[in-house]
């Protein structure tokens, strides 16, 4: 099963979302390939129909109550959302969230039923090995270590640098590779798991190619690109052809 997740961020107004909801609905046609399409939460809505699977951008911290502005995990639920988006690097930057709340929000996801993309990477251009490979570990184990056992399978990781997102920059294969490499084995080594993970930041048409090369990959999460419905076809197909 390959994983192609599909981030709009901020993006597009209501009828101009609402062709874009039209046109993808054809892409998916491989149940190998667990298509998401992650719409800016006022237009969840609007996804509702049943050729691809919807995520959330977000989930509320909190329960349904007296929380201004929130979207609760039972409310997302409501909406068909299977999936929530937690840790974005641009959410951890922006609206300064914090390891605690990033751990709420995956409690609140788990307990509608909804499955948890975590997103990890390091922050800047440093390759230094070492140093990147410390972040991941710890972005790992201080989410894992806070999920229960037997709901820690349903959790996706995305490798996402924060330099690669919006850019048009991506690491090399190789450093993509030794990435992967290195979070699947401490999954494993640490917590007995072999967890999905995706790779994220600049993904788009042309470079698809080569990345879907880096075979241990489980997937992609695509932003800017996913906003085309050309682009995010072409995207679709490339993956399919490689299974
Ligand atoms: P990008 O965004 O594809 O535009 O780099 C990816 C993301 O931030 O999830």
């Amino acid at each position: 099963m390959k994983y192609l997740i599909c981030n709009l961020k901020a993006n597009k107004l209501k009828d101009d979302i609402t062709l874009y909801e039209e046109n993808i609905r054809n892409i998916a046609d491989d149940s190998n390939i667990e298509f998401i399409i992650c719409p800016p939460t006022p237009f969840l809505y609007l996804f509702q129909n049943n050729n691809y699977k919807l995520g959330s951008q977000d989930v509320s911290q909190f329960s349904n109550g007296s929380y201004t502005g929130e979207n609760t995990a039972e409310q997302l639920s409501s909406l068909k959302v299977k999936y929530v988006l937690v840790g974005h690097s641009e959410r951890r930057n922006l609206l300064n969230e914090d390891e605690s709340a990033i751990i709420n929000k995956i409690k609140k996801a788990y307990h509608s039923h909804m499955r948890p993309i975590y997103f990890i990477g390091e922050q800047n251009t440093s390759k230094e090995e070492s140093e990147a490979n410390k972040i991941l570990e710890r972005q790992i184990s201080h989410i894992i270590n806070e999920v229960p056992d037997y709901k820690r399978e349903k959790l996706i990781i995305v490798y996402e640098p924060l330099w690669a997102i919006g850019t048009g920059l991506t690491p090399t294969l190789s450093e993509i590779t030794t990435r992967i490499n290195f979070i699947k084995k401490i999954i494993k080594e640490y917590y007995d798991l072999s967890l999905p993970v995706l790779y994220g930041g600049s993904v788009n048409e042309n470079n698809i190619d080569e990345l879907i090369t880096v075979g241990m990959l489980d997937g992609f999460v695509v932003g800017g690109s996913s906003l085309e419905t050309e682009a995010l076809r072409k995207i679709y197909k490339k993956i399919q052809k490689n299974i």
